[in-house]
């Protein structure tokens, strides 16, 4: 009998959990679909007295991670534990020890992903991470596989479900910032400490990953500008609507001539684009190909078996390699060499709040400074303001560079008629 591909699992949290209940489930069908059948031989945890929600079988639980890398039966190793220490040590072990490795980490993989791939390129073993990004969306192979014959020229993603939900609540129900992140905390989305997904750390992180496969560039995350969603208002999302926008934090990795430039802001989104219906803590990935126009990759971010099925998809395609013999052939290595957009060179469309004084020739002024900047306008919409004296513009510029951008906005800030620049937004769609 065909001895069964034995896997050590290290974690045994919300995605652990999902792994262990589809290699249960679905042993038949993975038995076809890779030619072996897998069995779970240990499982790593912090707390063994901890109440588990499904059942192990024969796996054994152990505090123990060098049990799991250093055991020679083992043939691949799925890290479901998550950060970056000490978890990167157990990678570059277990690769060194000749093991493949599936992970869902993407703080690791965004922070070490090159470091690590190219290590086990060196020891002919498999990195997979498909649910490291859009957990149960399946992006990272068709990026590696499917767009193989075409060029890449943009990928926005909504690629974080815990503000995606605090915009759409914000921008449908009416609510304020505070009241949707204790929402969110409430309901288990966001942490404690929200940082890493209102600040879009977590986007950035998953930005770098996509882009660099987009790209096939090495692109880290220290390339990625980001920022986050606290400081999105509800007037905002009323302005944005009544322009036929929607607010959302969008991570966009895009070629400008030779150049890339990777980003994650707050954008308006034009409401036909299919990236403004992308509600709640749903996730989608837009990749724009020369050849094949626009494709969007929609499903849940997060969560036990949307997330599980890329782990254990992932694993299938390495037992896949195992029976080939092609292990460690497929390490997208073969990157070119990277040039990253100034900030200055960037070009976008732009919304902008601002509230002026109402009184004759305060708009010429203004036309005439975007004029001397090369900066065109798309739209414009003076309104007055409510309970008190001057009137508020709002404008969408045509796309035009950051560099002429901030330029503009500085001497905004300086002319007597402006009194305040309330909104900058990057419009997409
Ligand atoms: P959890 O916090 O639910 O689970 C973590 C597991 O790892 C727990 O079983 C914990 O043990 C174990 N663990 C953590 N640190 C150690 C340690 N030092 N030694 C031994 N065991 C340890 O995490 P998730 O399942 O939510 O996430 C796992 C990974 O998947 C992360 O990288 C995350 O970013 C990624 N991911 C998660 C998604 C999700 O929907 N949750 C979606 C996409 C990616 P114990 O059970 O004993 O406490
Ligand atoms: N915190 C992440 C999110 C979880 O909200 O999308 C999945 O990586």
């Amino acid at each position: 009998m065909v001895k069964a591909i034995q896997i050590g699992l290290l974690g045994f949290g919300t995605v652990g959990t999902g792994v262990v209940r589809i290699i249960q489930g679905h042993q038949d069908h993975l038995h076809r679909q890779s030619g072996s059948s897998i069995a779970i031989k240990s499982i790593l945890v912090k707390n063994l007295e901890k109440s588990r929600a499904v059942d192990v079988g024969n796996a054994q639980l152990t505090l123990d991670p060098w049990s799991i890398i250093n055991d020679p039966e083992i043939n691949v190793i799925v890290e479901v534990t998550g950060g970056v220490n000490p978890t990167k040590e157990w990678i570059l072990a277990a690769i060194k020890n000749g093991k493949h490795v599936v992970t869902a980490n993407k703080d690791l993989m965004a922070m070490h992903g090159n470091e690590l791939l190219a290590e086990a390129a060196r020891n002919k073993c498999d990195i997979y991470y498909e649910a490291s990004v859009g957990g149960g969306i399946p992006i990272i192979r068709a990026l590696m596989d499917s767009f193989t014959s075409d060029k890449i020229t943009k990928i926005m993603g909504i690629v974080n479900g815990t503000t995606n939900y605090m915009l759409t609540k914000m921008a449908q129900e009416g609510a304020s910032y505070k009241d949707v992140l204790a929402e969110a905390q409430a309901l288990g989305y966001a942490e404690s400490d929200p940082t890493a997904d209102v600040d879009g750390l977590d986007a950035a992180r998953k930005m770098t990953i996509l882009a660099r496969l987009g790209f096939l560039t090495d692109v880290a995350l220290e390339d990625v500008r980001s920022k986050g969603i606290r400081d999105v208002t509800q007037e905002e999302m009323k302005y944005a609507s009544k322009l036929g926008y929607t607010i959302k934090l969008v991570g966009i990795a895009e070629r400008q001539g030779d150049k890339i430039n990777v980003s994650v802001q707050p954008t308006m989104m034009k409401n036909s684009h299919p990236l403004s219906s992308v509600n709640g803590v749903f996730n989608a990935v837009y990749v724009y190909g020369e050849a094949v126009g626009e494709t969007m990759f929609y499903g849940p971010g997060a969560g036990e078996l949307p997330t599980a099925t890329s782990v254990v998809s992932d694993l299938v395609q390495v037992v896949k390699n195992l029976k080939l013999g092609v292990n460690g052939l497929t390490s997208d290595s073969h990157y070119k060499e990277k040039k990253v957009l100034s900030e200055a060179e960037q070009f976008s469309k732009t919304f902008i709040v601002l509230r002026v004084h109402d009184r004759a020739g305060v708009l010429a002024q203004i036309t005439n400074l975007l004029a001397g900047h090369e900066v065109s306008l798309e739209s414009i919409i003076q309104s007055p303001l409510q309970g008190e004296q001057g009137s508020e513009l709002c404008m969408i510029t045509h796309r035009s560079s950051k560099a002429s951008l901030d330029g503009v906005l500085s001497k905004l800030n300086e002319m007597e008629v402006v009194r305040s620049i309330d909104s900058v937004y990057r419009v997409e769609g």
